[in-house]
């Protein structure tokens, strides 16, 4: 299916920085085109950014769950439908933590699944773990903002405790992404520790640049 015109999204102005970038939206779409999943799933529509390029570029049905539409006037709905692409979504208005579980029971499967919903590392993992439930072997999970230290700390626990997880590297800096490559056979008290101080430094750098950029109007 054709790439999506980035103009062509409504994204507020003043809301820019919410959704996914252009150049991370082209990368999710030449990514998901190049995997052929036969499902896709995505926390946290939004402005229904990532939604538009990860349907365009692999055509299936995309699970998709948000709560807080009403937040962003709809936003992330209208702007799939304009496009002609809301025929392959299923949408849940709710939080991952009530959607997910449910689509478990179900037996619900996905090839492919785009974390961006909720910031907090709680946020994250929750939805890191009912991810792999519905993924199937082979298949990926992309976390968004990489610059925080919530979703840095998440990628550390994959990387130290989840070997069947590989990260794939990326030429984009805000996301990370993972690949699933079996079934978790860790024992039943097993643990190691993770967080990483990078992520510290790169999160107060962040906020600070953040800040400044909201002090000056930019
Ligand atoms: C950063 S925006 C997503 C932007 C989107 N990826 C895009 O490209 O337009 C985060 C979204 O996650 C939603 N959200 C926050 N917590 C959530 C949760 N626990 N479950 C599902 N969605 C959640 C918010 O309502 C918001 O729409």
């Amino acid at each position: 299916m054709a790439m999506p015109r980035y103009e062509d999204l409504d994204i507020p102005a003043a809301d820019q920085g919410t959704a996914i970038s252009r150049a991370e939206a082209e990368f999710l779409h030449g990514l998901v085109a190049r995997l052929k999943p036969a499902a896709t799933l995505e926390v946290g529509m939004g402005y229904g950014c990532s939604a538009a390029y990860i349907i365009s570029g692999a055509g299936v049905t995309h699970y998709a769950m948000d709560p807080l539409q009403s937040d962003y006037q709809g936003l992330g709905l209208r702007n799939v439908a304009k496009l002609g692409l809301d025929g392959y979504m299923k949408f849940f208005p709710e939080f991952s933590h009530a959607a997910l579980p449910r689509l478990a029971a179900e037996g619900v499967k996905v090839d492919f699944a785009f974390i961006d919903g909720g910031h907090r590392f709680d946020d994250i993992f929750i939805d890191f773990y009912y991810a792999e439930l519905l993924l199937r072997d082979g298949g990926h999970i992309c976390l968004h903002d990489a610059w925080m230290r919530s979703t840095q700390t998440v990628a550390s626990w994959v990387r130290r405790n989840k070997k069947n997880f590989v990260q794939v590297p990326t030429p984009m800096k805000n996301l990370i992404l993972f690949r699933k490559r079996g079934e978790d056979d860790r024992a039943w008290n097993h643990f190691r520790g993770f967080g990483t101080w990078k992520s510290l430094v790169s999160h107060s750098v962040n906020t600070l640049k953040r800040k400044a950029r909201a002090a000056l109007g930019r």
